[in-house]
């Protein structure tokens, strides 16, 4: 699906190479696109790091499954490491850096420091998985001190983290593009995501429900419908009917603040978390189609 280059990528996983590597790399006035990622990479990631080297110089990925944001009870030890695969994936896409730290190297036991974004942190996932963001947004920002990108690469699929790498690096001052890039989808609409490979058959033949509930929220503004609490109430009656699926939250929100809306207009990103069994599936549809997060958040 990915058109094939050759070319041999650095493989590192210590921070002070990476950063002799970036300062080498900053001297020759080259640019760097940057796709943090915790592997297990699939198209989703693919189609981040074939946009990172269309439009940079140079493209690093990092593969760490980052402790910070697994919550106790999580699957930070089930988490699927297939670093051989992942390697090779990221050579035929033509990644020139491929950094793999480990958790010592990230977080030596004097490791002091986090990074917050409040307010946007709380809502949503974060309900859910209380922490998780502070780790995110924890490991970004320290990936981002080491790699110092021009730009960096996200999925929309995570819309809620987007939201919040570019709080931070607005808030922070962080001389860095972030780039969301729109959900990669199985064929039969299921978003892609590394945690897929949990569910069971019947649970994988049922998850479908999600896009089909997104594309009913789709059809239904479309046709008009901009009362949030009926499409919602639609989407809810159409989860439901499948017997495995638990209903977190579906909600429209007002992306900028993620506060909920009860008038749906365009730009409004319309977000699901639903369980099969123990594992948790989230997507989201923005209204009207437009991922606009740097001109948001201008202000
Ligand atoms: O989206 C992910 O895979 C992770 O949250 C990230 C951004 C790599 C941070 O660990």
């Amino acid at each position: 699906m990915f058109k094939q280059k050759r070319k041999t990528m650095k493989v590192i996983s210590s921070i002070g190479r990476l950063q002799q590597v970036i300062k080498q790399i900053k001297k020759k006035n080259l640019s760097i696109g940057f796709v943090p990622t915790m592997g297990a990479l699939h198209n989703g990631h693919g189609s981040l790091i074939n946009a990172s080297c269309k439009e940079n110089d140079i493209t690093v990925v990092s593969i760490f499954v980052n402790p910070l944001q697994f919550g106790p009870k999580e699957d930070l030890k089930q988490y699927p490491r297939p670093f051989k695969s992942d390697l090779a994936f990221c050579r035929k896409l033509g990644v020139d850096i491929l950094f793999h730290p480990s958790a010592e190297q990230m977080y030596p036991e004097s490791f002091s420091t986090s990074v917050e974004v409040k307010g946007l942190s709380d809502v949503l996932e974060g309900k859910f998985r209380p922490g998780h963001f502070r780790g995110v947004a924890t490991v970004v920002a320290k990936l981002f001190c080491m790699i110092m990108p021009d730009k960096a690469y996200f999925g929309q699929k995570d819309a809620q983290q987007a939201i919040i790498i570019e709080r931070m690096t607005k808030d922070l001052a962080m001389p860095i593009k972030i780039k969301v890039l729109p959900i990669i989808r199985e064929p039969d609409g299921l978003a892609m995501s590394s945690r897929n490979i949990y569910l069971s058959k019947s649970q994988r033949q049922n998850s479908v429900v999600l896009y089909k509930a997104l594309t009913l929220a789709r059809q239904l503004i479309n046709s008009g419908q901009r009362d949030a609490v009926k499409v919602i109430s639609r989407m809810k009656q159409l989860i439901k009917t499948v017997d495995e699926a638990k209903i977190d939250y579906i909600t429209v929100v007002e992306p900028y603040s993620l506060k909920p809306v009860s008038k749906i207009t365009n730009g409004c990103l319309i977000c699901l978390a639903v369980r099969f069994g123990s594992t948790r599936l989230i997507d989201n549809i923005v209204v009207g189609d437009s991922w606009k997060l740097t001109e948001r958040f201008k202000k």
